[in-house]
């Protein structure tokens, strides 16, 4: 059980701070929602911001791309320092080649799949994966609703990915991302999920000095019951 807080909901005057209370509470990953007003409406941070907390962790970092076209973005985020960088697949015009150049560049690669994205596109990819991130809502915005049809997607795409490593393959991460809560997160976990994006959960509880030591245990808890139930 991975929890991957996600930094859209940190205070971006105090990155540093932010992402080193993070690894001290702790938190497994680092998320990072690039999202550039065009994919998507939002515009967040680029490599430089990537760059910039690299120092200040010791955690891999987890690039989710919300970015068209995705190829020049995602090898500046691998010299940033990203350690795995997953991106939509209708944002590239060749999948298999871009998921190549992420792997040739060092990091992990994965897909994002929006709630409405079939999961076909999995279909011959599968030996080049090492992560599988569902959307649990619309992406571009931190802070919407779990959208409860990800439960059923969660079990297809868990059902494939144990197929996958029972015939010989290599194993993958299976992440889900959006309005992920310490009320929801067993549900999900009992579904499939294994790694967990969480931002306004964790950015919205801190602990009383201000760190996330708290809320991240209390993820994690529900999580690893879920899973058992
Ligand atoms: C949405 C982003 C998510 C988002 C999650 O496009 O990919 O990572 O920050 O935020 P919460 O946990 O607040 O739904
Ligand atoms: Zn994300």
């Amino acid at each position: 059980m991975r929890i991957a807080p996600s930094i859209l909901s940190a205070d971006f005057a105090r990155l540093g701070e932010e992402v080193r209370a993070l690894q001290a509470g702790g938190a497994d990953l680092v998320h990072v929602d690039v999202m550039d007003n065009h994919y998507v409406p939002n515009l967040t941070i680029g490599p430089m911001v990537c760059k910039a907390i690299r120092p200040h962790v010791t955690i891999p970092i987890d690039v989710h791309l919300m970015v068209e076209p995705v190829d020049a973005v995602a090898l500046e985020f691998a010299r940033a320092g990203a350690d795995l960088i997953t991106f939509h697949p209708e944002a590239s015009r060749h999948v298999d080649r871009t998921l190549q150049a992420i792997r040739d560049a060092g990091c992990r690669a994965g897909l994002v799949l929006n709630p409405a994205t079939p999961v076909a596109w999995l279909d011959h990819v599968m030996d080049r994966l090492d992560m599988v991130l569902l959307m649990s809502v619309n992406p571009g915005y931190g802070g919407q609703s779990f959208i409860e049809s990800s439960l059923s997607k969660l079990r297809e795409v868990r059902r494939r990915i144990d197929t996958h490593v029972a015939a010989g393959g290599r194993p993958i991460w299976l992440e889900i991302d959006g309005g992920v809560k310490v009320d929801n997160i067993g549900a999900i976990a009992a579904a499939g999920a294994d790694t967990f994006v969480a931002g306004s959960a964790v950015f919205g509880s801190p602990d009383p000095d201000g760190g996330y030591r708290g809320v991240i245990a209390r993820l994690r808890d529900a999580a690893v019951s879920g899973a058992s139930r």
